[in-house]
């Protein structure tokens, strides 16, 4: 198909796309919920003619284009899931469920990658292969990819294509890079336990706080001294719990965290790290810590070869391609990665507030753009996977 035929398909499409954003974006579901938007994006497939399958999912669902031929099989993947954020954009179509918005923008992701299929289901017979289209919950508390893939979605497929939106980029403008894209997400609990009594009497004493206090001032050491200057990664106490009453030393002092990294040994290394820490400085107190480490996704992990072949599509399209920008964000994409190649992309939105802010909003003139690049970069990673 030529490049100019699917960018006027897809403006013509652009009314239906906008209609599809806004009836998600006012009824905003959150993770493992989305029932309702689950039904609405069946709907939307099946008036177009397209097949629906659940995979015995409860929510999210798969909707596979075959073509005229047979060949390699390319998954287009949409987050669906909004979040616990109350509305303040004042917009007509404004979510109409108190306390939940699409603050992250899935309602576009969604409305987007269901242009790129009723794009790519009207080529069908020129298609050599088969696109997925996976339409995925739960993204915001990182378990839709997994549930997804347990589910069995990624059985014959070859590679993956994903995006966010992106506020800071105007409309047109497609960031792209190879490798490390978004952070790998781990978690983690330390508890530091002492001796608890009176508060005036610290000598018969050991206490947590004091304890897991230094903890947490060391901890700041692990990325500043254990990890290169020329690698990254976060290290955060995002919460610190100790005692019940103002003069009761506890036994018990719990801190929790998040830890972010950019690479496979970085990642890593700072379990291990953190244990020393964490260990070390409660004994210096006679106190002991025990550390609790809880896994999480992976990095995005770009595929050089379909983010080369994400640019040439975005470049056939006459959008603009700029490196793209890493962030220590999470996004369950990874997990598809760590099963399939697959690239994600940032597609500009021109986007007044940052992801999951009360005001989040994005411009829908790039709709039909993101329908028309996923749906010609299918189509090329199609080509190019044959080839191989
Ligand atoms: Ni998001």
């Amino acid at each position: 198909m030529t490049t100019e035929t699917l960018r006027r398909d897809a403006e013509e499409l652009k009314p239906h796309l906008i209609a599809i954003r806004r009836e998600l974006h006012m009824h905003p579901e959150l993770s493992l919920e989305e029932f309702e938007t689950t039904r609405r994006i069946r709907g939307w497939l099946e008036e177009a003619g397209l097949e629906v399958q659940t995979f015995g999912l409860a929510t999210g669902l798969v909707a596979d284009i075959t073509g005229g031929a047979p060949g390699p099989t390319v998954a287009l993947r949409a987050d669906i899931d909004a979040l616990p954020v109350a509305e303040e954009t004042g917009l007509p179509f404004a979510s109409r469920v108190p306390g939940k918005m699409h603050a992250c923008g899935h309602d576009f992701h969604t409305a987007s990658m269901i242009g790129a299929a009723l794009l790519l289901h009207r080529r069908r017979e020129r298609l050599r292969g088969r696109v997925r289209m996976l339409f995925q919950p739960a993204e915001e508390v990182a378990a839709g990819a997994r549930m997804m893939i347990r589910a069995g979605v990624l059985e014959g497929v070859d590679a993956i294509l994903g995006m966010h939106n992106k506020p800071d980029l105007p409309v047109g403008t497609v960031g792209i890079r190879t490798g490390a894209l978004m952070a790998s997400v781990d978690r983690f609990l330390i508890r530091v336990t002492g001796k608890g009594g009176h508060g005036a009497i610290p000598d018969a004493v050991v206490d947590p706080i004091v304890a897991a206090s230094a903890i947490v001032g060391a901890l700041q050491t692990v990325v500043s001294r254990n990890t290169s200057p020329l690698d990254s990664a976060v290290v955060s106490v995002c919460r610190f719990h100790a005692g019940a009453t103002w003069n009761v030393i506890p036994d018990l002092a719990e801190l929790e965290g998040t830890v972010r990294a950019f690479d496979a040994g970085v990642r890593r290394r700072l379990p291990e790290q953190i244990r020393r820490v964490a260990e070390g400085v409660a004994a210096g107190f006679g106190a002991s810590a025990e550390l609790v480490w809880m896994e999480g996704q992976h990095f995005v992990n770009n595929d050089p070869a379909l983010a080369d072949l994400m640019a040439r599509a975005a470049e056939e399209l006459g959008l603009r391609v700029v490196e793209a920008s890493p962030t220590t964000a999470g996004e369950d994409f990874s997990v598809y990665q760590e099963h399939v190649p697959g690239c994600f992309i940032w597609m500009g939105t021109s986007g007044t507030e940052e992801w999951h802010h009360p005001k989040f909003t994005l411009h829908e003139d790039a709709l039909p753009l993101s329908a028309a690049l996923f749906a010609h970069a299918a189509e090329l990673a199609l080509r190019s996977l044959a080839r191989d």
